[in-house]
C-alpha cells in the first residue's frame, strides 16, 4: 500500500498584493458615490470658524474575546449595540456612529432582514454609520506577524467592499486599546491606504511630555527605506478611548442630564461647566482649534438611547452658551475621519516620530511587557497556523477549485479564526484561559478545513499534470512532539513538502520512525543522505505523546518556489544502518567539547553549558554562557504603583538577577549525538526545562530547541522563564530586533525618555 504524506515545512510566505494606493494624510481620493448621498469627508457635519470645535464621537469598543469568548460577547452585548444604535442614528441625520470590528459586524449583518439591511446601507452611504479601521479585529501590535495583520485587514475590507462598496472604505485606523504600538503597524497602515491613525495608550512619561509640548499628534515615519509611502498621520487620544471626566451615559454609569428646572436635581449648569472645563483642559494641549472626544467605552451602547439622548442635550446646552454667554466652544457629532479632515485643512507642520511606542507603561512599576510572552503556546500555534493559512490560500488559488470542491468557503474558516486570534486579547495572551482554549479550537477547526482544501487542490493539480492520484494525503500535524501515524506505521511512503515562498529553499526534515534501515530517494530516483537520531528524552516523556517512534530520520530537501518536492521513503531492514548516531554522556571531565561544521564551532564548558561560538568563515569568536533561568513575579494588590502585581499584562519581577537552575553549576544529563548530517547536544536544566542544541552539516546558524513546562505552581510563586545568553560583547545598551517579523529596528535599554525625531522642542 502506498501512502502519500504531506509535510509542511515551517516557512513564512511573503505573498500578497498591496491593498490600496498610499495616501499620506492627503485629502479624499474617493471615487464617485450615489447621486443624492454623500459619504466620506463630504458627509461631515459643519464646523464653526473661530471656535474650538469639539468632535463628539459616539463609539463602542468591542473585544473579540477577552473575559468571555467572541461568541458570548456577541450574544451578551454586541447584538444589542447594533440593534439599538441603528434606529438612533436613523432618527436624526446629525447623529453619527463608528463601528470597528468586522468579526462582530458580519455576524450581525448576516442575521438582518432586507428592510434593516436597506436602512443600514442608506446610513453608510450618507456617512452616518462609518466603518473605522474595518479589520476583522483590532489586532495586537507586539506579538502579531505582519503577514497575519495584512490577512485580517484584507478579510474585513473585503466584507465591507462586497457588502457596501466604496462608502464603507475605512479612512482611519483605530487602535485605541492595544498595549503599545509598533512602527511596522504604522508602515502597513500607510501602505493600506489609511489617511491617519489614532490610538489610546502610550507610555505615561511620553504622554506627559507630549501633552505638555502639544505634540500628541504627529507624522509617524513607518520604515527607513520605504520613505513617504510608509508615513502616516498619527494622533494619541487625550483620555484614552473613554469619555472626558464627568460625562458617561451608559446604563452602568448613568448620570443623565436633568434639564427640567422645575424638577429636583436640575443639573444643566454643572454639566455644561464640567464640559467646558474638560474642553479647556484638552484644548491647551492640542495644536489646532479642533478636539476629538470619544463618547463610549468597552461594550457600551447596548442601550444606545441613553447615550444619544444625553449627548443631544450636552451639545444643545453647551452650544447655547455661544449666544447666552459668548463662549467659543462648538460641539458637533463627528467621526475620527471628520476630525482628521479638519486637521488636514489646518495646514500645520507636525513633528515626526521614527521608532515605535514600546514598551508601554501606564505608571511607575507597570510596564506592559508581560504580554510579550504570555501564553507562549498559543503564540506559537498562531504563528504556525499563519504559515499553514498562506499555503492553503495559495493552493486554493493555484488549483482554482470550484465550490463543489473544498474551496474558498473552507479557507474562510481559517481566515476568520486567524482574524479573531490576532485580537489584542488573543495572541497577546491577556485573555482568560477558557478564551485562549476557544481561540485554539477555532484555529484547529480552520486547519482541518484547510487540509481538505489542500488535498483537493493537490489532486486537481496533479491530475492536470497527467499523473493519476488515487490516494489521499495525510498530514503530520504533530511533528512538534515527533509523532506521525503515517511515518511510524508504514514501511514505505512518499513524503511531499510544499514551499510557499517565491524562491527555492533547502530545509532539513525530521520524520518520526521506528528502528530500521531507511532508503530515501528523491523524485529522480537518486538516493539521499540520511541520518537516524534518537528522539530526545524530554520529547519521549511528553504525556500526550502516543507514539511508537523512537528515532527521527533526518535528511535535507530542496523545494522549488511555490512548488512541491516529493521523496520516497522505504524501510529496507529492521536494524538501523551505520548512520545511526546515539546519544552518549558528554565528557565533562575537563576537556571542552566542540560541535563543528564548515561554518560554525560551538564549545561546551565542563559544566555542560554552551560557552563559545565561533564563525569559522570570519574567524570571529564570542565567549558566552547560555542557560535558562526564571524571575519570580511580584505579588501585589495594584492599589498603588509600588503594589503593582506581575501578571499576564505587566512583567514585574521580584529581583534583578533571575534564579538559575542547578545552583548555577552544571547542567544535568548533558548528552551528545554526532553524525554526518547533524550533531546535537541534549541538556536537562531541571525536570521541566530541557534543550537540544543542534548543528546541521551546512548551516550558518545553530538551532536551540527548548521544551519548558509544565511550570510548577504548587509553591504559589509566579515564574517567568528566560533563555539567557551572556556575552562579552560591548553593546552600549543597543540591540536590534524585528518588528512584527519584518524590518529590523534599533532599540536601546534603559533610556528614560526618548524623543528623537522631534523637530519642535
Ligand atoms: C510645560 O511645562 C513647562 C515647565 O514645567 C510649563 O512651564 C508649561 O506651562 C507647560 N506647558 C503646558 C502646555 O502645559
Ligand atoms: C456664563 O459663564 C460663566 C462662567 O463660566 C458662568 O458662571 C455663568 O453661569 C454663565 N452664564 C449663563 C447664563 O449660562
Ligand atoms: C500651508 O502652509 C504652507 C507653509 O506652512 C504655505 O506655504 C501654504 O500656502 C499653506 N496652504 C494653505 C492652503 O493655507
Ligand atoms: C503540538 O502542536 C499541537 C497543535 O498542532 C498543540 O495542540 C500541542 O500543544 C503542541 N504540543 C506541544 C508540546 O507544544
Ligand atoms: C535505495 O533505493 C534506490 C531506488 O530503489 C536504489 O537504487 C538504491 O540502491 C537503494 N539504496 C540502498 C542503500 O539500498
Ligand atoms: C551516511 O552518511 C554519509 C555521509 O553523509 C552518506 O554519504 C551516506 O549516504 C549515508 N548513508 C545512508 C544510508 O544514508
Ligand atoms: C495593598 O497592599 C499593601 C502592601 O501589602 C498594603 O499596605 C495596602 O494596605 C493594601 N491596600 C489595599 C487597598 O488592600
Ligand atoms: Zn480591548
Amino acid at each position: 500500500m502506498e501512502t502519500l504524506m504531506f509535510v509542511l515545512v515551517g516557512l513564512i510566505a511573503s505573498q500578497f498584493g498591496v491593498m490600496g494606493k498610499t495616501l499620506v494624510f492627503s485629502s479624499d481620493q474617493r471615487e464617485s458615490v450615489p447621486d443624492d448621498d454623500t459619504c466620506g469627508y463630504e458627509s461631515c457635519n459643519p464646523v464653526k470658524e473661530g471656535m474650538i470645535n469639539v468632535h463628539v464621537v459616539p463609539h463602542t469598543h468591542d473585544d473579540v474575546g477577552w473575559i468571555m469568548t467572541v461568541d458570548q460577547y456577541y450574544y451578551q452585548r454586541v447584538q444589542y449595540i447594533l440593534d439599538t444604535v441603528i434606529p438612533q442614528i436613523q432618527m436624526d441625520p446629525t447623529r453619527r456612529f463608528i463601528y470597528v470590528e468586522i468579526a462582530f459586524f458580519k455576524r450581525w449583518w448576516d442575521e438582518q432582514d432586507d428592510t434593516i439591511r436597506h436602512i443600514v446601507k442608506g446610513l453608510v452611504n450618507q456617512g452616518r454609520l462609518e466603518f473605522i479601521l474595518g479589520a476583522w479585529s483590532m489586532n495586537d501590535e507586539a506579538s502579531t506577524h505582519y503577514n497575519a495583520i495584512i490577512d485580517q485587514h484584507t478579510l474585513g475590507f473585503r466584507f465591507l467592499r462586497e457588502t457596501f462598496g466604496e462608502c464603507a472604505r475605512p479612512r482611519v485606523a483605530w487602535q485605541i486599546d492595544p498595549f503599545g504600538h509598533s512602527r511596522e503597524q504604522a508602515s502597513l497602515f500607510a501602505q493600506m491606504g489609511y489617511d491617519g491613525l489614532f490610538f489610546g495608550r502610550l507610555d505615561y512619561q511620553d504622554k506627559d511630555y507630549r501633552v505638555n509640548a502639544s505634540t500628541m499628534e504627529m507624522v509617524w515615519e513607518g520604515s527607513d527605506d520605504l520613505g513617504i509611502s510608509s508615513s502616516l498621520f498619527t494622533g494619541a487620544l487625550y483620555d484614552g478611548y473613554g469619555p472626558p471626566p464627568g460625562i458617561c451615559f451608559a446604563y452602568d454609569c448613568s448620570d443623565p442630564v436633568m434639564d427640567d428646572e422645575s424638577l429636583h436635581d436640575y443639573n444643566v449648569p454643572q454639566k455644561v461647566n464640567q464640559f467646558l472645563k474638560d474642553v479647556a483642559d484638552q484644548a491647551k494641549h492640542y495644536a489646532t482649534d479642533h478636539l476629538i472626544m470619544t463618547m463610549g467605552s468597552d461594550f457600551q451602547y447596548t442601550d444606545a438611547l441613553t447615550w444619544y439622548k444625553n449627548l443631544d442635550k450636552i451639545i444643545k446646552y453647551v452650544n447655547q452658551q455661544q449666544t447666552l454667554n459668548n463662549t467659543k466652544v462648538n460641539l458637533l457629532y463627528s467621526t475620527p475621519s471628520c476630525y482628521l479632515k479638519q486637521l488636514n485643512l489646518a495646514n500645520k507642520t507636525w513633528t515626526t516620530k521614527s521608532d515605535d511606542f514600546f514598551p508601554y507603561a501606564h505608571r511607575a512599576h507597570s510596564f506592559w511587557t508581560g504580554y510579550f510572552t504570555s501564553r507562549a503556546a498559543l503564540k506559537g500555534y498562531v504563528r504556525r497556523t499563519n504559515n499553514f493559512l498562506q499555503v492553503c490560500k495559495q493552493m486554493d488559488a493555484l488549483a482554482q477549485l470550484d465550490d463543489s470542491q473544498h474551496s474558498s468557503v473552507s479557507v474562510e474558516v481559517l481566515k476568520e479564526a486567524m482574524g479573531v486570534a490576532q485580537h489584542h486579547d488573543g495572541v497577546s495572551g491577556t485573555e482568560k484561559q477558557v478564551v485562549a482554549y476557544d481561540y485554539a479550537e477555532r484555529l484547529a477547526n480552520g486547519v482541518n478545513e484547510c487540509r481538505k482544501t489542500i488535498n483537493d487542490a493537490y489532486k486537481k493539480l496533479i491530475s492536470k499534470s497527467g499523473t493519476d492520484v488515487p490516494f489521499d494525503q495525510h498530514y503530520c500535524g504533530l511533528l512538534n512532539i515527533s509523532m506521525c501515524d503515517v511515518t511510524e506505521n508504514n514501511k514505505q511512503f512518499v513524503m511531499l513538502a510544499y514551499n510557499p515562498l517565491g524562491r527555492h529553499v533547502t530545509r532539513w526534515v525530521r520524520l518520526p520512525v521506528v528502528a530500521g534501515t531507511y532508503n530515501v530517494t528523491d523524485s529522480d530516483g537518486m538516493s539521499v543522505a540520511t541520518q537516524l537520531l534518537p528522539v530526545s528524552a524530554r520529547t519521549m516523556s511528553i504525556p500526550e505523546r502516543k507514539s511508537k517512534a523512537t528515532l527521527e530520520l533526518v535528511f535535507s530537501v530542496t523545494i522549488p518556489a511555490l512548488g512541491f518536492a516529493s521523496y520516497f521513503v522505504q524501510m529496507t531492514g529492521d536494524v538501523p544502518d551505520q548512520n545511526l548516531s546515539e546519544f552518549r554522556e558528554l565528557d565533562i571531565t575537563g576537556a571542552d567539547t566542540v560541535l563543528k561544521n564548515k561554518h560554525i564551532s560551538l564549545t561546551f564548558d565542563d559544566a555542560g553549558h554552551l560557552s563559545a561560538m565561533e564563525n569559522l568563515d570570519s574567524q570571529v569568536s564570542v565567549e558566552l554562557k547560555q542557560e535558562f533561568a526564571y524571575y519570580t513575579g511580584f505579588i501585589g494588590n495594584n492599589s498603588k504603583p509600588e503594589f503593582q502585581a506581575s501578571g499576564a499584562y505587566i512583567f514585574r519581577p521580584n529581583e534583578m538577577e533571575p534564579h538559575t537552575f542547578n545552583s548555577g553549576t552544571s547542567v544535568k544529563h548533558t548528552r551528545i549525538a554526532q553524525g554526518p548530517l547533524v550533531q546535537e547536544v541534549e541538556q536537562r536544566f531541571s525536570p521541566w526545562v530541557s534543550q537540544v542544541i543542534r548543528l546541521y552539516e551546512d548551516a550558518e546558524y545553530a538551532e536551540l530547541e527548548w521544551t519548558v513546562g509544565p511550570i510548577p505552581i504548587d509553591d504559589k510563586v509566579g515564574k517567568e522563564v528566560v533563555n539567557r545568553i551572556q556575552t562579552d560583547m560591548m553593546t552600549d545598551r543597543t540591540f536590534y530586533t524585528d518588528a512584527n517579523g519584518r524590518q529590523i529596528l534599533k532599540r536601546m535599554r534603559e533610556v528614560s525618555l526618548r524623543f528623537e525625531g522631534f523637530t519642535v522642542l
